[in-house]
């Protein structure tokens, strides 16, 4: 069990260090969600059952806070061995997460940054165990899952972030809305928008044999975008040509009357 304090002194020494500085408002509140990641990565390590290296992906990961506290709290702590790639297409953050990296305890697990865009294959490792993305933004959430399902990745834990124009499903929902006669009031518009491109990426997750549960992993008022994805590979050929059907169902319903 990861605790909150455990992660505020593994913040504090990998990104502040600094004699007399302490956690700023932001960090604070990412601890967090942080201990919502945290319990989520735990249980899933502590129920596999092999014990060879354990192979995680931290995509779009910014500092890489989830990669690298997962690193030190959940797998060194069980004394697991493993390898961490981290994915982050900033230059700036990535040079964060290799300073960070350098002063993770985690002895056996090694550690290694792609300055990469998410969207890129050649940045992902194959057959990871678990893919974590927390805050992926924009279109970089579909990336995220259209590259895990490529590489076949085990287990996805992704927690989306802003929706942007350029997400694909955004635009279908915007083609259904006028189809509807839903009035544009912003507030109408975005949670229709929302529902919409959260439904697609479930389905496009189960069409491609993930089990996917979508559960907020802390209070709205930490973060307003608190919705996880849990997803895990099971291949189940009926629920996968089930969601299948429902994805160009719902892909449809935005083209119909637009063709
Ligand atoms: C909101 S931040 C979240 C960072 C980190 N996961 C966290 O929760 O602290 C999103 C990060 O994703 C990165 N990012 C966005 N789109 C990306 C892409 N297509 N490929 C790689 N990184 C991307 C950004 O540079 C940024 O660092």
């Amino acid at each position: 069990m990861v605790s909150l304090p455990d992660i505020e002194r593994a913040l504090h020494r990998l990104y502040i260090a600094a004699p007399g500085a302490s956690l700023r408002r932001e960090e604070r509140k990412k601890t967090l969600e942080l201990a919502g990641m945290m319990k989520e990565i735990d249980r899933i390590v502590s129920a596999a059952r092999e014990k060879r290296p354990w192979r995680m992906i931290d995509a779009a990961a910014g500092k890489a806070y989830v990669g690298l506290l997962a690193a030190e709290l959940v797998l060194a702590r069980k004394g697991r061995a493993g390898r961490l790639v981290l994915i982050e297409r900033d230059g700036a953050r990535a040079a964060a997460c290799r300073r960070a990296a350098a002063c993770v305890h985690a002895p056996r697990v090694d550690i290694s940054v792609r300055q990469s865009d998410v969207a890129d294959a050649s940045a992902w490792p194959s057959e990871p165990d678990l893919v974590v993305a927390l805050h992926a933004c924009g279109p970089a959430s579909d990336e995220v899952i259209r590259q895990s399902v490529a590489c076949r990745a085990r287990r996805l834990l992704l927690v989306p972030c802003c929706t942007s124009k350029q997400v694909a499903a955004a635009q279908i929902a915007d083609r259904w809305m006028e189809d509807l006669g839903l009035p544009r009031h912003a507030e109408i518009r975005r949670r229709f928008v929302q529902a919409v491109v959260d439904g697609e990426r479930t389905l496009v997750l189960e069409a491609a044999g993930y089990e996917t549960v979508v559960l907020p992993f802390v209070p709205p008022t930490v973060t307003p975008h608190n919705l996880l994805w849990r997803a895990r590979r099971v291949g189940e050929p009926r629920r996968m040509a089930e969601a299948a059907k429902k994805l160009a169902r719902l892909r449809g319903a935005g083209e119909a009357s637009h063709v």
